[in-house]
């Protein structure tokens, strides 16, 4: 994939050597962060958010990555304050914003939602989470996360934990890690395992998994704990989500049982199924170094699809 003036819809868009040159540069722009070179290397571009769902991270660290590469960024924040709250169409939202700026950044609570605003834009559109479907550059940064602190991809332990059929994040993070030679555990309870549409993906890439809903005793196994919410917003019945949404908390009595290096990712926001007390062990990546890898990230995929970097 050559990434310039590209849309970013799907994780399986990714080959192996994308991720190389993507994390290569986010690593080299973050290198030179001060250099006035990086600093002004968007000088004159428009982002446009456009984010029809809540978002703190994803928006934000949007925002603040094009600000401080010198762009600039327009937008809104929910659908309430956009014109689709009188009954304009996505499509007819999409024509007229690509006439704004020069690359869209799309957050929509339907699945296909960014597929089909790339077809009415005039400008490369980035997906922030579709529905239950993707959210390939959140799966970019868990990446890079996982390549900078465990110093390797390849022959890694990985367990995605949790919601594993809405959660969006899950789906496109098991794509990028079918690129890698990885032993991924699918641990969810049987009415959130993933979604056979994913896993055949998978299964076709070849990966090594295993699901299961053994939790605890999964846990001395993994090199990365991938822990995830349990997306309430996505379940029809409320019944079923009381049924299981406390179903697997990790908390201090769970880290006495990890591997001495292993690491704790989460992709935020989370609710009860990390502790707090969890927060300040060594293991615990999500409250600072995935954050921090998120704006690095998504400062070079900002860069390249814009061509601002070969
Ligand atoms: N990880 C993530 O998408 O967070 P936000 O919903 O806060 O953007």
């Amino acid at each position: 994939m050559i990434f310039k003036h590209k849309d970013i819809i799907s994780a399986k868009q990714f080959s192996r050597e994308d991720l190389e040159y993507l994390f290569d540069w986010a690593i080299k722009i973050e290198e030179n962060k001060d250099n006035e070179k990086y600093t002004n290397l968007l000088k004159g571009k428009i982002l446009a958010v456009l984010f029809f769902e809540p978002s703190t991270r994803t928006r934000l660290s949007f925002e603040s990555a094009m600000k401080r590469l010198g762009g600039s960024v327009i937008g809104f924040s929910s659908a309430g304050v956009s014109s689709s709250k009188k009954g304009e169409t996505l499509a007819d939202t999409i024509r007229t914003v690509s006439n704004y700026a020069d690359l869209l950044v799309i957050r929509h609570p339907k699945e296909g939602s960014t597929k089909l605003s790339a077809k009415f834009s005039d400008v490369p559109v980035i997906n922030a989470g579709s529905g239950s479907g993707e959210h390939p550059t959140q799966a970019l940064l868990d990446l890079l996360t996982i390549r900078q602190e465990c110093k390797k991809i390849d022959g890694l332990n990985i367990g995605l934990i949790g919601d594993l059929k809405y959660g969006r994040t899950v789906h496109s993070l098991a794509y990028l890690l079918s690129n890698y030679n990885v032993n991924l555990y699918l641990i969810s309870p049987e009415i959130l395992k993933i979604q056979y549409r994913v896993l055949d993906f998978l299964q076709l890439k070849g990966m090594k998994i295993k699901e299961t809903k053994r939790f605890k005793n999964t846990l001395p196994l993994l090199d990365v704990i991938y822990m995830t919410r349990i997306q309430k917003e996505r379940f029809p019945d409320p019944e079923e989500y009381n049924r299981v949404k406390d179903i697997f908390v990790l908390g201090n009595e769970e880290l006495k049982s990890l591997k001495e290096n292993a690491k704790i990712m989460h992709p935020l926001p989370r609710i009860s199924e990390i502790k707090p007390e969890v927060d300040q062990s060594p293991h615990a990546l999500y409250m600072k170094k995935q954050l921090y890898y998120g704006l690095m990230l998504r400062k070079a995929l900002l860069s390249i699809i814009l061509g601002a970097i070969k």
